[in-house]
């Protein structure tokens, strides 16, 4: 949990709500670092957290991402994809290659149950358009099918990536960028109360 709402921090809720509209004054997130690609998640609530007391009449809303370095000449990407998926947090992986699945997250081998930005549905496979190895080095083509990518945001310092909580990300390669990289950040979940 953290305190953007607290009385001193009271700029800084004000800052958020200008740019979100209103949330809830439950907040969480992580601070990560990391050398590694991630596959295709969604960043949400999981089973035990659902359990919790703080988290009934919340739903997940926004995720805000602050880069805060990455190492030297080395360029990092994450994709944001057209699908969202209102559920828990997962990693997707149909053909179970991950090495990523000792995380809460639960590991979806059959996908289901994608919406676009409207909520309308989509489809669970595709031709896996944008997709290449050299792009997606730990995601399979097969893995990748069902997705389509949205925007494609660089890590860059001073910058904030705003997404919604139930957009699915990955880890990008753009071709010919530095893939040998240390990153980390910080990542802030936004919840919208509901009654
Ligand atoms: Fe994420």
């Amino acid at each position: 949990m953290c305190n953007v709402c607290s009385e001193e921090n009271q700029w800084l809720a004000d800052k958020f709500t200008e740019a979100l509209g209103e949330f809830d004054e439950i907040l969480t997130g992580n601070f990560y670092i990391t050398i590694m690609h991630h596959d295709a998640h969604v960043d949400l609530i999981n089973e035990d957290e659902e359990n919790d007391p703080v988290f009934h009449n919340l739903i997940p809303w926004k995720s805000v991402v602050f880069p805060i370095f990455l190492s030297d000449n080395a360029d990092c990407y994450t994709a944001f994809m057209d699908q969202r998926r209102i559920g828990y947090a997962a990693t997707f992986d149909r053909l179970s290659v991950t090495d990523q699945g000792d995380s809460s997250y639960k590991l979806f081998r059959d996908y289901d149950g994608f919406i676009d930005i409207n909520g309308n549905p989509l489809p669970s496979t595709n031709d896996s358009p944008g997709w290449s190895e050299e792009k997606y080095p730990i995601i399979p083509k097969e893995n990748f099918s069902g997705f389509s990518e949205e925007a494609i945001f660089k890590q860059r310092m001073g910058d904030v990536m705003v997404f919604d909580a139930c957009q699915v990300h990955a880890s990008c390669q753009l071709p010919g960028s530095n893939p040998h990289w240390m990153k980390n950040g910080m990542n802030i979940q936004f919840y919208k109360t509901v009654t």
